[in-house]
């Protein structure tokens, strides 16, 4: 295959979030989070674990932030834990939480790294929880306060803060299907819970800016929605169903003005939208600077007057649209591999939504590797080929999208470790460097020198 360059200044680098890395859930005046309560309840999470330790980053941050060094990493993004920030959610900050995380930034920024900040990556303080969290408007102005606080002790040093990291999951997995934190399995809750997370956004962005933020984002996971049977009137109808109910509710809002019609008439049948109330949208709709796009894999959908739908997760979808099973080879998650759907994907937005800059906040994939005296590629080695593989694909493809006019400004791989990946426990490995658990032991898998090399030459 052709060398491939990326445009200079690309931005490289790794993601990850605070529950599936930090551990020290209860040091330092950290309050519990729902991911705490939603671990410790029998069921809801493989073999019941939990991130009370994960991968002990609290403890260890000067560790990963050398091996982030020694790859050559040009950026890493990070979410900021909303409890040990403000314990109860609201009230008082607590300097010892923040204090972390000024570490952190300061140790990045020593390597020349550039902190992206997320301010919300799930872990909602489980004060507000029992207020019924992203149900109740207050949430929204809530964390809108802890973003001040947040910017207020980092945003000398911090240029990237991003609000929210893929609401879709928040509401849709934590309200409608109950595979997340807070577990709830109600459409209503779903929808309601999809208005205030984009009110939280637009209260939080409007705060971080009128504090003097530089640049503003927010981090979708939109879906590329693809029919089964391109030349299907039935087909055609499901993809725009389900492109509403996960896409364009939040692009459209975020920028293009406000909800689609077809998306307000759909979830009026479910609930009636009084939560949207007026000067919300325009809130939601003021201008972003960036917007972070995670990408796995793609959706296919058929439309079926007996389809099973995509339960809680596309509320109102059942009777109206098959989702088809992903076709191998799967990884680890069992999600498909299909890199063409990133440009499809990339491209569709920088039309649809054009003028705002992109970046790759997240992609990678699950393997099961194992490190360590047993590995089966010889002591110590993880040859994980076929995450290599994965990430050459959907860097071939971001490049095409590039080539094809996008306005891509970076790529951030997920994940720099193996972590907790949340309902799936730690069985699940994204890392380009092993996690020994027992040992807490480092180990950079091939796809890490592998990644290195791509960063070191800007390209493949
Ligand atoms: C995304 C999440 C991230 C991780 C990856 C695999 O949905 O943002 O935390 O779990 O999936």
């Amino acid at each position: 295959m052709s060398e491939l360059r990326f445009p200079d200044n690309f931005l490289w680098g790794a993601a990850t979030a605070a529950y599936q890395i930090e551990g020290a859930a209860r040091e330092d005046g950290r309050g519990p989070s729902i991911w705490d309560t939603f671990s410790r309840t029998p069921g809801k999470v493989h073999q019941g674990q939990t991130g009370d330790v994960a991968c002990d980053h609290y403890h260890r941050y000067a560790e990963d932030v050398a091996l982030m060094a020694e790859l050559g990493l040009r950026a890493y993004r990070f979410s900021i834990a909303w409890p040990r920030v403000q314990p109860d959610g609201t009230g008082p900050v607590n300097p010892r939480g923040l204090d972390f995380y000024d570490r952190l930034v300061d140790a990045l920024l020593e390597r020349g790294i550039d902190p992206i900040v997320t301010l919300y990556h799930w872990d909602l303080p489980q004060t507000l929880g029992d207020r019924g969290g992203w149900t109740n408007r207050e949430t929204a102005e809530h964390f809108a306060t802890y973003a001040t606080a947040a910017y207020a002790r980092l945003g000398d040093r911090v240029d990237v803060w991003t609000t929210l990291n893929e609401p879709w999951c928040s509401a849709y997995l934590g309200y409608g299907s109950g595979v997340h934190a807070p577990g709830e399995q109600d459409a209503a809750a779903a929808f309601t819970a999809v208005h205030h997370l984009l009110l939280g956004h637009g209260l939080a962005a409007r705060a971080l800016r009128a504090a003097g933020a530089r640049t503003v984002g927010i981090t979708l996971n939109p879906a590329d929605v693809r029919p089964a049977d391109e030349s299907s009137a039935a087909d055609a109808a499901a993809v725009r169903l389900v492109d509403g109910l996960h896409n364009r509710i939040f692009l459209d809002p975020l920028l293009a003005g406000g909800y689609p019609e077809d998306v307000l008439e759909h979830l009026s049948r479910i609930v009636e939208p009084t939560f949207v109330r007026d000067g919300d949208e325009k809130l939601i709709a003021a201008p972003i600077d960036l917007l972070g796009i995670n990408y796995y894999q793609p959706t296919y959908v058929a439309g079926r007057p007996d389809g099973g739908g995509g339960g809680g997760a596309y509320p109102g979808t059942d009777g109206a649209v098959e989702f088809l099973p992903p076709v191998g080879p799967l990884t680890d998650m069992g999600w498909m591999v299909e890199p063409a759907g990133l440009t499809r994907l990339l491209e569709r937005i920088a039309t649809d939504y054009p003028g705002v800059p992109l970046l790759i906040t997240e992609n990678g994939a699950a393997y099961p590797d194992k490190a360590g005296a047993d590995s089966p590629d010889g002591p110590g080695q993880v040859a994980d080929t076929d995450r290599i593989a994965y990430l050459e694909g959907h860097l071939r493809a971001a490049h095409e999208a590039i080539s094809r006019g996008v306005d891509l400004r970076g790529y951030l791989v997920w994940s720099l470790l193996d972590n907790f990946e949340w309902a799936e426990g730690y069985r699940r490995r994204f890392g380009i460097v092993h996690v020994n658990y027992l040992t807490q032991r480092r180990t950079p898998k091939a796809s890490a020198r592998w990644y290195q090399e791509v960063i070191s030459r800007n390209g493949l």
